[in-house]
């Protein structure tokens, strides 16, 4: 059985291709390689293509017949929350247009399962307690919204043409299980960090008078590893007697501060308390950490690695 990885040549997709492999699946990759890297997954089969080219449909179509595809994961999308404010028809046309032209391929090949990544951004402000799956969804970006239509359409699709779908709201992912798999944004804090420490520049952390205990943001950071292990436990759900909720949350339970992140990247540099305190950005909420109850209920998974192999990781994927 083959599982078709959309966006398998980029930062997470690269760890579930590999996590898939070591499972022993067989994988096609379909990636138009934008932000991805053709040598995070050598030797795997790649068909390249813009998901948000309608023309595309026919040739994903041909792919999945042609290579066996029993199952989906879709990860391609595109992720800057601040492009995605700037440039939301793009962000519209490449994550839900995407989406479609995927689902219609599939429909057409009859592959039935199919695993979306989402976010924790479709949740938008959130108090102080872990967030579950039946906190009000309100997305306060382009993106977030993007990728909660993208939850709704599948549930859609679920019901007319007979898919079995989980979306996955991933929470803060960071860390990397090789070199060759590093996370080469800078669009988050993990990254942020080691690339200005890597610069010899002081990293950022902005406000420290939040009511947390330290007074900095604090949020709940997964390893990729273990996310990558998620998709294995939802396929394996959905191909079930009893397939998992349409969605479910991936992180930890556990909160950690961006104060406490920053210093241990800071140590891992031989440059404790090097971190610049900035004032507060704007839309960031104090607290997000997720509840992790139902899928270690429904898909017996839980996060195994600690914070520190996820920093140590991102380090020291990132050495020269
Ligand atoms: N990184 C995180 O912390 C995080 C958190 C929540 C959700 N997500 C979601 O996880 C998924 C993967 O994120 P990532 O961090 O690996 O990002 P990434 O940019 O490294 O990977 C995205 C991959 O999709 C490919 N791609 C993008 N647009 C495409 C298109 N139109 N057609 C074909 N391929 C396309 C890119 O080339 C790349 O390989 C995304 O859907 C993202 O929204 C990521």
């Amino acid at each position: 059985m083959t599982v078709m990885v959309t966006g398998g040549a980029g930062y997470i997709g690269s760890h579930v291709v590999t996590a898939l492999l070591a499972a022993g699946r067989t994988v096609l990759v379909v990636d138009d390689l934008s932000t991805g890297r053709r040598e995070s997954i050598p030797d795997v089969p790649l068909v390249r293509l813009d998901l948000a080219d309608p023309d595309c449909v026919p040739e994903l179509t041909d792919a999945a017949r042609a290579h066996g595809v029993r199952a989906a994961v879709h990860l391609a999308a595109k992720k800057r929350v601040d492009e995605s404010v700037a440039l939301p028809l793009r962000y519209y046309e490449q994550n839900v247009g995407g989406l479609t032209h995927l689902l219609r391929a599939l429909v057409a090949a009859q592959v039935r399962d199919v695993v979306f990544s989402s976010s924790a951004a479709v949740y938008g402000s959130t108090g102080p307690d872990p967030v579950t799956e039946q906190h009000p969804t309100a997305p306060v970006n382009p993106y977030g919204r993007t990728k909660l239509i993208g939850e709704w359409l599948l549930q859609d699709c679920a019901r007319a043409h007979g898919l079995r779908t989980v979306a996955l709201r991933y929470f803060n992912v960071a860390g990397a299980a090789q070199r060759r798999l590093a996370d080469h944004g800078t669009g988050n804090l993990v990254t942020a960090t080691v690339a200005a420490l890597r610069r010899a520049d002081a990293p950022q952390v902005f406000g420290n008078d939040y009511d947390t205990p330290d007074g900095t943001c604090v949020r709940d950071f997964v390893h990729v590893q273990d996310v990558a292990e998620a998709h294995l436990a939802a396929l394996d759900g959905l191909a079930s007697g009893t397939p998992p909720p349409p969605v479910l949350n991936v992180g930890t339970g556990r909160g950690t501060s961006v104060a406490q992140v920053v210093e241990r990247l800071s140590d891992l540099a031989g440059r404790p308390g090097c971190a610049r305190f900035e004032g507060r950005r704007a839309g960031d909420p104090p607290a997000v950490v997720a509840c992790v109850d139902l899928i270690g209920d429904r898909l017996g998974w839980h996060a195994r690695h600690s914070l520190d192999d996820m920093l140590l990781s991102a380090w020291q994927a990132t050495s020269a």
